[in-house]
């Protein structure tokens, strides 16, 4: 229990301030609007929560009964603006309640102890936004004020505004009328759209399983302000230095899952996530991981849900973990199918550093981020629990989805969001970027397997692909980088319309792009020895021409360095996932020329690591980078999972 302050005086003064105070702020946290100004219906009653806490019995909480409980976090860079992130709470458990106070609710309130156990007092928490390395100081570049309640599980996310673009800001939180601060946090401003921009990088990233492994991301640490410290400052730290200074963090999707793991990383809830109450319990238990929250804190984000935020292989109507019943639509868990995506959605909001976009069109998250005249990042976003997004996949259905993966209707995206796709492809290749890059889900890529194709992954949307490549090759958009997650393995690829433009494996002539698809950052994939993995890779590489590169057995991230004249993709894995390290295997480098529209040849300069790489060479090293000791050793490969 806190302990509350108990004169009457204080209380009163108290509820004048709040009374001046309370009612315009409580609009400075987007997420009392959280996901959307444009749905009332999903938005908490912010009139009524503030008269709620005007209440004549209701108390402030002392600051010192309030905690900065899951760290701090940045997002969604714009040139003139970025999101700031964190929770203050009296407690690190989230919100019991499973509804909200929200929308008009003309016939009765919904604001008693049978819906809702609603805390009245709002906390106060003041931000600032500093020059680098100045927090200290006295220049505050902008500052601001607001509020939180357990209506929005204490979250605080705001918009600051009126910065200047590409630059690096510290931001700190801290609890009104204390000195109770938050960490202070690094964060960048996109660069405007037509700066001239020499180089941006990214730290590419998927399928962050809490539960797979003791230290669940110990490879977003290698970038992180701890490490960089510890390194002294040498060349090599000031030339790191730099390169850090220009990167963003993209994170694919399947970033919390929602099964109920067990073992000694076990989920929290102990099983799998239905309520407004799991979901967001499950955001908080992932913001416990030391090394996330040091990449949360020290790196703008930009992210996007893929299937496992809401329900494995999810769809406009359900998922694969239901029967074709009726009951298990409505009641799987307790829920129906459409008030769970709207939980899952609503603590996504919540817990991550994205922007409040116009959900209008049932939920989307597509948006676009310019960094000068260098490129465009264009996040569609596919294959959620969108509610127009036509997904037909279940388990229990996979041969019907081989009926119909070839209809002309069948869309991923939907056809609003594939207009407006193709409409910012053509917009940014007007507009002189030098590259577009795709920050997709889920492969793009025909990649025919043992079993045909999936029904998983672009494959079974073969139209939506088609019209895809049909806009870039017939609008001479060049220079387009895909990316992708949720596999949990590496594939790399020349980026062709198979049966339709004539392509040479050899050369790379005749293709449009590239892809590069990212392998997990933890959640398992191939659980077999690294030799029959290889098999498989080459079984891969043999049957699809167009695919360059293909492994499946390490877990790690890619680092994407993109230049006027160049895009270079760094594909890292590590030995083991199974404890907390800092091991870093380069597995494998690639280059694209700009103008060029391919792999540069000899693709990976003729040798990686692992897998299997066409007409290279496959060279087992096993030297891996300790990026705490900047140390070369064969270490850790006795075991990749935790048991
Ligand atoms: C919300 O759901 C959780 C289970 O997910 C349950 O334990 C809790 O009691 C529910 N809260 C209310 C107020 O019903
Ligand atoms: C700011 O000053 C405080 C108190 O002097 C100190 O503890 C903290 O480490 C400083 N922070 C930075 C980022 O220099
Ligand atoms: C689906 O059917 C199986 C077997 O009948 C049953 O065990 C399971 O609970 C059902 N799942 C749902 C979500 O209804
Ligand atoms: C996609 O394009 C290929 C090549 O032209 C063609 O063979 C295939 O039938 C097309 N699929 C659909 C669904 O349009
Ligand atoms: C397609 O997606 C499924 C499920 O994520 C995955 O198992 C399969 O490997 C993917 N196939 C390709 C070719 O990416
Ligand atoms: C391609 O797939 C077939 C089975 O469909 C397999 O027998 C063959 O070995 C594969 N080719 C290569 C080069 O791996
Ligand atoms: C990729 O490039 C990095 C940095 O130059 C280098 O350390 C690494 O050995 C290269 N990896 C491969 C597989 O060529
Ligand atoms: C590298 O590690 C793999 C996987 O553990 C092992 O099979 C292989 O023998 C090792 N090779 C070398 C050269 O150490």
């Amino acid at each position: 229990m806190h302990s509350r302050l108990t004169t009457n005086t204080v209380v009163f003064v108290a509820l004048l301030l709040q009374a001046t105070i309370v009612r315009g702020d409580f609009d400075g946290n987007l997420n009392y609007v959280s996901p959307s100004r444009r749905h009332p219906s999903l938005g908490i009653d912010v009139p009524h929560v503030s008269r709620r806490s005007l209440k004549r019995d209701n108390i402030a909480y002392a600051p010192e009964d309030l905690a900065f409980t899951h760290g701090i976090a940045s997002g969604d860079p714009y040139s003139d603006s970025i999101i700031l992130w964190t929770r203050v709470a009296p407690s690190s458990t989230s919100d019991a309640s499973n509804v909200t106070v929200e929308g008009p609710v003309p016939l009765y309130n919904h604001d008693t102890e049978v819906y809702i156990e609603a805390d009245p007092s709002p906390i106060c928490i003041d931000w600032a936004v500093f020059p680098q390395d100045g927090v200290n100081g006295s220049t505050v570049i902008t500052s601001g004020t607001a509020y939180t309640t357990s209506d929005i599980d204490y979250t605080v996310k705001v918009e600051a505004t009126g910065l200047q673009p590409f630059t690096t800001y510290n931001y700190q939180f801290t609890i009104c009328g204390s000195d109770i601060k938050s960490p202070v946090g690094r964060t960048k401003t996109a660069p405007t759209a037509d700066a001239d921009v020499s180089e941006v990088n990214f730290a590419v990233f998927s399928c962050s399983n809490y539960r797979e492994l003791t230290d669940f991301i110990s490879r977003y640490s290698l970038t992180t302000a701890d490490r960089r410290k510890q390194m002294g400052t040498s060349t090599r730290t000031a030339t790191l230095l730099e390169r850090m200074s220009r990167t963003f963090f993209v994170h694919l999707g399947d970033y919390i899952y929602e099964g109920g793991a067990q073992g000694e990383r076990a989920h929290k809830p102990p099983r799998e996530i239905f309520t407004l109450f799991d979901y967001r319990t499950r955001h908080g238990q992932y913001r416990t991981d030391p090394d996330l929250q040091l990449a949360s804190q020290n790196f703008a984000w930009i992210t996007t849900w893929d299937d496992h935020e809401v329900s494995n292989n999810g769809y406009r109507d359900g998922s694969s973990g239901l029967n074709n019943t009726e009951d298990s639509f409505l009641k799987d868990g307790g829920v129906s199918v459409d008030q769970r995506k709207m939980n899952a959605v609503r603590a996504y909001f919540e817990w991550m550093p994205i922007r409040q976009v116009d959900l209008d069109d049932n939920l989307r998250i597509w948006r676009t981020f310019q960094m000068g005249n260098l490129l465009v990042i264009h996040r569609p976003s596919r294959r959620l629990p969108s509610v127009k997004t036509d997904r037909i996949y279940e388990d229990w259905n996979d041969d019907y989805i081989d009926l119909i993966r070839d209809d002309a209707s069948r869309s991923l995206m939907g056809s609003h969001q594939e207009n407006w796709f193709y409409n910012e492809l053509s917009k940014s290749s007007k507009r002189g970027a030098a590259w577009r890059v795709i920050g997709n889900q889920i492969l793009f890529s025909r990649i025919y397997e043992s079993y045909g194709l999936s029904g998983d992954n672009w494959s079974g949307y073969s139209a939506n692909r088609n019209r895809t490549l049909k806009h870039l090759y017939e609008n001479n958009i060049g220079n387009n980088v895909f990316l992708a997650g949720d596999s949990h393995q590496n594939w790399v690829s020349d980026l062709v319309w198979l049966d339709e433009k004539e392509y040479n494996p050899e050369t790379g002539d005749g293709s449009i792009g590239v892809e590069f698809a990212g392998t997990a950052v933890s959640s398992t994939g191939q659980n077999s020895p690294i030799l029959p993995a290889r098999t498989q890779s080459q079984y891969r590489v043999g049957n699809n021409s167009q695919l360059q590169w293909q492994d499946g057995y390490y877990r790690g991230y890619i680092f994407l360095s993109v230049k006027q004249d160049s895009v270079e993709a760094r594909f890292y894995g590590s030995p083991s996932v199974a404890s907390r390290n800092s091991w870093d295997l380069p597995l494998a480098n690639f280059t694209v020329v700009s103008g060029e529209n391919k792999l540069a040849r000899p693709v990976a300069g003729g040798s990686v690591e692992s897998g299997a790489l066409r007409g290279g060479e496959t060279k087992p090293s096993n030297v891996t980078l300790n990026t705490d000791t900047w140390e070369w050793d064969v270490i850790g490969y006795d075991q990749m999972y935790i048991k």
